[in-house]
């Protein structure tokens, strides 16, 4: 009888493919996928360290799984990911009923690591980080993608951004090879996928730590030729890097999706210089003039941390500033929390959580206004949608995502999924635009 195994990821799209990635493994031994923890033999959570909250989310969903332990003593009980990496054995003592830790380099051991808890009856903790990185995953069999599939690129990162754990836990920048990237996009595309994401912590520096490899426009224009394929997306650009051939492959490259996620963190020099971020906001509004100069209709989207250490009412409000100025087509905003190892925990001029949060709200705010004013240029605009299948709120309606990876609802069958169709935009809220399926 094939053995069951439930999976469940936190954070960043990286886990999200990691966790398709250990499903595929698990494929291929045997496994089949668990519809709810309770029924499953092997329970995985996948899990994210970048921010407190995630962290301590685990450490209460630990708690809860220990009844499923006590009911059926064969279950094994794994953590993976950024908090298996960054806590290691200290999670057997946090969470005694725990069988299984494996780090970030470790998801190709995982069957044999499994095996080992099973015949040995014994915790197993494999955390080791490599030293020249990850990235020998080969061609990657995913288990089930859907229309749209994420492919990691590069992994790591060499940045160290002062408040960032991600260095420490995820190591060193390693690029994988072209040749394996595109021959695991057209192996997606024969499964039906018909947008492809890549991945990395930073896709910018993709080859610069393997010569062989070719820089990241280049890579582009390699996935632009995948016969199948209709859109590319990237995630996530560090503005330093950047450059200025990346920016034409905007306008050089049909499938390029007019959409970039760029972190701007902060709009105060003072408080960038602190994150070890590279990059004035001077500098980082001119990249966004060079985007927007060679693909008008490009949709922007970014990270900013509020309340990092030494922020003064002032800095605030040049973040505030450099948003009006820059108008995101979305934000996604976090209160700064400290993080093991970084540099950022011993700065001084910590900000108190009451002033964090009501910088927060006025911030929210300010994006919403911005979010709906971005959706409201749509209006009566034709969008190519990809369907990615139907509204979970309501069943007679298609749910998909617009070039400028907006979400758009229309009136719909299931039969669309997987289809490019033309829809015209009726109505825009600051999050979903709705409208109708051109004939
Ligand atoms: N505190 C708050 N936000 C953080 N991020 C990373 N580290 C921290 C931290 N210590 C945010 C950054 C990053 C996003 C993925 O998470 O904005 O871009
Ligand atoms: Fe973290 Fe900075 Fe690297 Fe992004 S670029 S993963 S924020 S260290």
């Amino acid at each position: 009888m094939s053995r069951t195994v439930f999976i469940k990821t936190y954070g960043c799209q990286m886990n999200v493919y990691d966790s398709e990635r250990i499903m595929g493994l698990l494929q291929g031994c045997g496994y089949t996928l668990a519809p709810e923890a309770a029924a499953a033999d092997v329970i995985l959570l996948n899990t994210c360290s970048i921010r407190e909250k995630p962290e301590h989310k685990l450490y209460s969903i630990l708690g809860r799984l220990k009844e499923y332990k006590d009911a059926n003593p064969a279950l094994i009980l794994g953590v993976g990911g950024c908090v298996a990496q960054q806590e290691g054995e200290k999670l057997f003592e946090k969470a005694p009923h725990l069988d299984l830790v494996f780090g970030t380099h470790s998801i190709d051991s995982l069957p044999g690591l499994i095996k080992q808890v099973e015949t040995k009856r014994k915790k197993v903790c494999r955390t080791g980080l490599r030293e020249e990185g990850y990235s020998d995953e080969g061609v990657c069999c995913v288990a089930s993608p859907g229309v749209s599939a994420y492919v990691s690129i590069i992994r790591g990162c060499n940045n160290f951004c002062s408040y960032c754990v991600v260095p420490y836990v995820r190591g060193r920048e390693k690029s994988r090879p072209q040749e394996d990237i595109i021959q695991e996009i057209q192996q997606l595309c024969r499964r039906g996928v018909r947008e492809v994401t890549l991945l990395g912590q930073n896709v910018n520096s993709y080859g610069s730590d393997n010569g062989r490899t070719g820089s990241f426009p280049r890579l582009l224009e390699a996935v632009n030729e995948v016969t199948g394929i209709e859109r590319i997306r990237f995630i996530t650009s560090h503005p330093k890097d950047l450059g200025d051939d990346l920016i034409r492959c905007f306008s050089a490259l049909d499938k390029l999706c007019p959409h970039i996620h760029l972190p701007f963190q902060s709009g105060s020099n003072k408080i960038l210089r602190l994150m070890n971020r590279g990059y004035t906001r001077e500098e980082y509004l001119a990249k966004v003039e060079g985007l927007r100069r060679a693909c008008p209709p490009i949709a922007i989207t970014s990270d900013v941390i509020v309340g990092f250490p030494g922020e003064t009412d002032e800095d605030f409000e040049q973040t505030l500033a450099l948003m009006e100025a820059v108008r995101f087509d979305d934000l996604f905003s976090f209160n700064y929390s400290d993080r093991p190892m970084t540099a950022a925990i011993r700065f001084e001029g910590k900000i108190p959580a009451e002033v964090k949060s009501k910088r927060f709200s006025l911030l929210q705010e300010l994006q919403n206004e911005h979010s709906l004013i971005r959706n409201r240029t749509l209006l009566n605009t034709e969008e190519e949608v990809l369907v990615e299948g139907m509204s979970k709120k309501d069943g007679r309606r298609i749910t998909g995502k617009t070039r400028s990876n907006k979400t758009v609802i229309a009136e719909g069958g299931a039969e669309l999924t997987g289809r490019l169709v033309p829809v015209r935009i009726r109505s825009v809220t600051a999050h979903t635009l709705s409208g109708d399926i051109v004939c």
